[in-house]
């Protein structure tokens, strides 16, 4: 069972289903530049187009109808709203598209959680240093109040930051996410600091200008796979893995949850791998300004992006080389046993989330919860017939009850990952994550639920009409 009132969602990021780039006056994001640099993403694909939400969005509202959500979570591209990506220059068209999009879900009863940053930073502020320059954050919390004053009146649940972790690592570190830099060590680090300033700077904005009328929630989604130790018995491998949940969730998780600071081992490593290389330059891993607003408390609730797990091992002679890797000292390894979807990194482990909802309960202050993104990809031969994806939401979701009745997390919703086939990052439209099936080689992207997307509405119901209001007598404390 779940809690009454629990959402129950779908997900999106605005590049990943818009389409037109250019249209209307919107400006260029980083991934259009990323994309149309050849060698970047499989098959030199690119959202252009993608599943052309911009012009199909109605489209898009059939099928959140058709599956029953209660929630779909979204996110506003910053260069459509404002091209040059500061609040001097608003782009009308944009303002528009969004207005409509968040008043038809009102319409259709279903409620808007808005995302402000999903990957697709403007391409005019990255020419200005992107999230490696310390300025960053006040450009962020301008545009931030821009769309709390914009959509607040009806917005309620926002999310400043997608997946910190990802932008700076893949982004900064592996260079294989825009804008594809390759400054292992160092400008991850960074970026995740100005990452987390931003997101404070927007969160102080909320609480103390807009929150007041508009009493709405506001929290950064983070990603974070489960953590195990290879060997439970070994001292070693549980000390690895301590270390890989500080340098994954907890580099995020520990400032706005737990300390208003990054956790003490991550420093410790860091300063020590430093060491041993001779670097001389300033601390690799910023601090924070006691000048500037408190990183701590700054998430009304957490919201938590799962897709897989891990075991973890101690790396042997780790320390030597600059980057985050080397400073961790760690070393991730699949079960053999876990099956795989199609994108290789993917195991399917649905324990995995009911492990990790207790971990986040028990030490980040028992908070309310939402999971912003789940989900399972198909690669290659395509299926409409997907059971292994239907599968994987049954037994996911029945992971997530147990997390809510019998571990007593208090987790509100459940946004699948996602609503439709989509651009998938690197992966181009090779992977396909969708509850509905889209038709990339059709003019008009027609979408068609697959199995898996008549199971999930199936699930929807079923679990919307027993709910409990608390917990049963016999779990409450
Ligand atoms: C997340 C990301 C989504 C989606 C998903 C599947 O990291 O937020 O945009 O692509 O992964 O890989």
């Amino acid at each position: 069972m779940f809690p009454r009132g629990f959402a129950w969602g779908a997900a999106t990021a605005a590049y990943q289903i818009e389409g037109a780039w250019q249209a209307d006056g919107k400006g260029a994001s980083i991934w259009d530049t990323f994309c149309h640099e050849t060698g970047r993403v499989f098959g030199d694909q690119n959202g252009d187009v993608a599943c052309n939400s911009y012009k199909l969005w109605d489209e898009d509202l059939k099928c959140i109808q058709q599956l029953g959500l209660t929630h779909y979570r979204l996110s506003v591209s910053w260069a459509r709203l404002l091209p040059d990506g500061t609040t001097q220059h608003v782009n009308q068209k944009g303002l528009q598209y969004y207005n409509k999009v968040i008043d038809d879900l009102l319409a259709a009863n279903v409620t808007p959680m808005v995302t402000l940053y999903h990957f697709d930073l403007p391409q005019t502020l990255q020419d200005q240093g992107g999230w490696k320059s310390p300025d960053i954050a006040t450009l962020f919390d301008s545009y931030a109040r821009f769309c709390f004053q914009t959509f607040g009146d009806r917005v309620k649940l926002w999310i400043t930051i997608n997946e910190p972790y990802v932008c700076a690592k893949l982004g900064h570190e592996d260079g294989i996410h825009a804008p594809g830099l390759r400054e292992p060590g160092v400008a991850a680090y960074l970026v995740g600091h100005n990452m987390l300033r931003a997101h404070a700077l927007a969160w102080h904005s909320y609480d103390t200008v807009f929150r007041p009328k508009q009493k709405g929630l506001i929290s950064l989604a983070l990603n974070s796979d489960w953590l195990e130790p290879l060997d439970t018995d070994c001292a070693e491998d549980i000390a690895a893995t301590q270390r890989h949940i500080a340098f994954t969730l907890g580099w995020f998780a520990w400032p706005v949850f737990v300390t208003g600071d990054y956790p003490e081992v991550m420093r410790t490593f860091i300063e020590a791998n430093s060491k041993k290389l001779n670097y001389t330059g300033e601390s690799r891993l910023p601090f924070f300004s006691k000048e500037e607003p408190a990183i701590l408390g700054t998430a009304d609730f957490f919201a938590l992006n799962y897709y897989t797990s891990r075991k973890v091992t101690s790396a042997s002679g780790h320390f030597g080389s600059l980057s985050m890797k080397s400073d961790a000292g760690v070393q991730d390894i699949l079960n053999p046993s876990w099956p795989i979807s199609g994108v290789s990194w993917l195991a399917v482990v649905p324990y995995g989330l009911r492990k990790l909802l207790s971990y986040i309960k028990k030490n980040f202050g028992d908070p309310a919860i939402y999971i912003t993104e789940n989900g399972f990809a198909q690669v290659g031969s395509l299926e409409m017939e997907d059971v292994q994806r239907a599968e994987f939401y049954k037994q996911t979701i029945s992971e997530v009850a147990k997390a809510a009745t019998e571990d007593e997390v208090n987790v509100c919703g459940y946004f699948a990952w996602s609503l439709m086939d989509n651009f998938e990052w690197a992966d181009g439209y090779s992977a396909r994550f969708g509850l509905f099936h889209v038709d990339f080689l059709d003019e008009k992207r027609t979408r068609t639920i697959y199995h898996s997307g008549k199971e999930y509405a199936k699930l929807i119901q079923m679990y919307s009409s027993k709910h409990f209001d608390t917990l049963p007598d016999e779990l409450s404390k």
